[in-house]
């Protein structure tokens, strides 16, 4: 939510493009916001190929999307990923807060598909979509779509200050994990269906971007360099920018990146585990988000003590008969609005 003030402007963002080739950076998410909301996409595109990227377009499909997309596949765009909200487009207009985005976004899968681009759609799924898997599974595939995320929500940053608007209960988390089952089956061979497990009932954590600072880092649109999207969440951490430093230096000598790398931070349980160079202790931010600590085992390992007060937490958010109303991000909404009392104690 930065300011387009604060942004990087073309020249910088070509710089780090070059640098995290060097690096060895092989796949580039040109993210947001809404990336076709720069006036310069089309141009950091093209750079992005040249440096050797392989490069994907992650967009809402609304606004300026569709009318960029022949400039982008002629910059040499590899792949576009489409959010979409529900199957249905009144579902998916209530929980966006957008009146006419679902038929937008429909109409530009069109248009990627015809111009040959390969399309994954994006789903997160929470309370508000759960019981529309099977539909969004159907659409994906009539979209023509080579790849489906089925990806449960994720609950740090503003999907945390959501939680208990957006917790499904274990029976429809385990309804949604059947129907992809039962899809990925009938549509071998056709579309790609990945699942993102819901945290709040499984019993180990996932491996939160492969391990932090592993695999991926994020750069900002004001230039600072984060190793996942909501490091920012966690106080303290000092994020260095590539507005004054190269990428490779950020990556390995800045203090953020070197928090939680490897192993030797763990604590008990991790550092005895052996799964800990498996899935690195899960995820930081959720480690955070609900013990308050970043360095914690994440309680969605069934060896937190905290395991159990969170599956209890997410059996009695899911069961409210009328779920609260979702709080929207604005750009008048700083992440530090947020309140502290999601964690458990
Ligand atoms: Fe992973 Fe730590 Fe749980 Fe072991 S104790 S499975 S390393 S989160
Ligand atoms: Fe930050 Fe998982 S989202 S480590």
């Amino acid at each position: 939510m930065d300011r387009r003030s604060q942004e990087l402007d073309t020249a910088t963002w070509m710089r780090v493009f070059n640098e995290a080739a060097r690096l060895g950076v092989l796949h580039v998410h040109l993210s947001g916001g809404e990336p076709t909301a720069r006036q310069d996409i089309v141009e950091l595109t093209a750079h992005c190929v040249r440096s050797g990227l392989y490069t994907n377009l992650i967009t809402s499909g609304v606004g300026a999307a569709e009318a960029r997309l022949d400039a982008l596949s002629d910059a040499g765009l590899d792949h576009v990923q489409l959010s979409i909200q529900a199957a249905h487009g009144d579902n998916a207009e209530r929980i966006g807060g957008m009146s006419g985005a679902h038929a937008q976004k429909l109409n530009f899968a069109r248009s990627v598909v015809e111009r040959g681009l390969p399309l994954t759609v994006n789903a997160v799924i929470h309370r508000g979509n759960v019981g529309e898997v099977g539909d969004l599974i159907e659409l994906a595939v009539a979209m023509r779509a080579k790849r489906l995320e089925i990806a449960h929500t994720q609950y740090y940053g503003w999907a945390q200050l959501n939680r208990s608007a957006l917790m499904p209960t274990r029976a429809q988390a385990d309804a949604s994990i059947a129907l992809v089952e039962e899809a990925r089956r009938r549509f071998e061979g056709q579309i790609v269906i990945d699942l993102v497990l819901p945290d709040y009932y499984a019993n180990y954590p996932k491996p939160c971007t492969g391990g932090w600072g592993r695999r991926t880092l994020n750069v900002t649109p004001s230039g600072k360099v984060l190793p996942c999207h909501a490091a920012e969440t966690i106080p303290g951490l000092d994020f260095w920018s590539v507005k004054n430093r190269t990428l490779a230096d950020v990556w390995w000598n800045s203090p953020a990146f070197n928090a939680f790398r490897g192993t030797d931070w763990m604590s008990e349980p991790c550092r005895s585990c052996d799964r800990k160079d498996r899935d690195w202790g899960g995820c930081r931010c959720q480690a955070l988000a609900l013990t308050g600590d970043a360095s914690a085992t994440d309680p969605a390992c069934h060896k937190s003590p905290l395991h159990k007060p969170m599956q209890t937490l997410a059996t009695s958010e899911s069961s409210t008969s009328e779920p609260p109303p979702y709080v929207y991000r604005t750009i008048r909404s700083s992440p530090d609005k947020q309140p502290s009392d999601t964690k458990m104690t």
